[in-house]
């Protein structure tokens, strides 16, 4: 088993939508079907443990987005397509690196500091207030992820560049103590995409519940894309395309001299109405059938699972030894 060229993982704890599609299961379901290359991708479901504490949640979430990624197209008889928690011997790795990694490094994430930032907010809370080792650890554990499999090349959003630091922080420091086993990742962001706009202008995110699902209904598709702000400005008043949500949206999935065309229309002043109808018609379009595979999917659980586990047979054809060669480094293996 050769290791990765390409890894990422998504985290399971909601339910998959344009933002995750145009950042992630689009780059990754090409990449998927490109002989050349070997792609590990996962559901980062320990992950999702650190903000959800919902079991059905969890599990629906992890059935979403798998089923959502075999309905867009991923090959995953070409690449490697896994749940993190049917790989052992990544909580494992997490702790060896854990027991390596300086806790000034992990001070300075970002998501632990803004957590804190939070809670001094107010005078009386305690600075680590609701934060989990969980959360503190997440990037250790991201590490593990991407270490297991000596990935390569790792797509994420801009907002994980740091974690990719990170892990080649980890790596280097274990090179250093035990030997150069570990390939030190490069993080690959698409700038393009990593900033589709939601409902309300800021970022897509689940967190801040500004999203479009990928697979609801073409009504509630529409009824959504209609509800996305927009300034006052009337029919035939020139407009801005480059600081438009609707347009943001647009150009994440059209070609670029369909983009262009776009603007221009905006310069010429389309009405708000009618670019709306457009984003949706052009959305649903691409989503059309990938709904009908996705609703079908969803109807048998089971044979998601088989995929999955087939994935990670695979994935722990190189996990496994590979995590051997890792205990003999640190003295841990047999005695004799
Ligand atoms: N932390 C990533 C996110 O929230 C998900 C993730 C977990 C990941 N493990 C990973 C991404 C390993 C890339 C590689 O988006």
């Amino acid at each position: 088993m050769k290791n990765a060229d390409f890894l990422t993982g998504i985290t399971t704890s909601g339910t998959p939508h344009l933002g995750n599609y145009v950042g992630a299961i689009r780059p990754a379901v090409e990449s998927s079907r490109d002989k050349a290359l070997k792609s590990y991708y996962f559901l980062a479901d320990y992950h999702s443990l650190i903000k959800n504490h919902d079991p059905r949640l969890r599990k629906q979430s992890a059935l979403e987005i798998a089923a959502a990624w075999i309905a867009l197209g991923l090959d995953y008889d070409n690449c490697v397509f896994y749940r993190q928690s049917d790989i052992p011997e990544i909580p494992e790795l997490t702790w060896i690196l854990t027991s390596l990694t300086a806790k000034g490094l992990m001070n300075r994430a970002h998501a632990y500091k803004a957590a804190v930032a939070d809670n001094e907010q107010d005078e009386d809370k305690d600075p680590d207030k609701g934060i989990t080792m969980g959360l503190f650890s997440y990037p250790i554990l991201m590490a593990a992820d991407i270490l297991m499999f000596n990935a390569k090349k790792v797509p994420v959003g801009k907002d994980q560049v740091q974690h990719l630091e990170m892990t080649r922080d980890i790596a280097a420091r274990f090179n250093h103590i035990y030997g150069n086993l570990f390939v030190l990742p490069e993080v690959v962001v698409d700038e393009t995409s990593a900033v589709l706009s939601g409902l309300d202008g800021r970022k897509m995110s689940k967190s801040y519940n500004n999203y479009i699902p990928l697979f609801d209904t073409e009504k509630a598709l529409r009824k959504l894309i209609m509800k996305i702000q927009t300034n006052s400005l009337g029919p035939d008043e020139p407009k801005d395309p480059d600081t438009c949500t609707l347009f943001s949206i647009y150009q994440a999935f059209a070609t670029s001299s369909e983009s262009k065309a776009m603007a221009a229309r905006y310069r010429q002043g389309i009405a708000w109405g009618t670019m709306k109808q457009e984003l949706f018609e052009y959305i649903n379009a691409i989503l059309k059938e990938p709904r009908k595979r996705y609703e079908e999917l969803i109807k048998t659980p089971s044979d998601i699972d088989n995929i999955l586990k087939k994935g990670a047979a695979r994935a722990r054809e190189f996990s496994v030894p590979f995590l051997d060669q890792v205990r003999k480094a640190i003295g841990i293996s047999l005695l004799g």
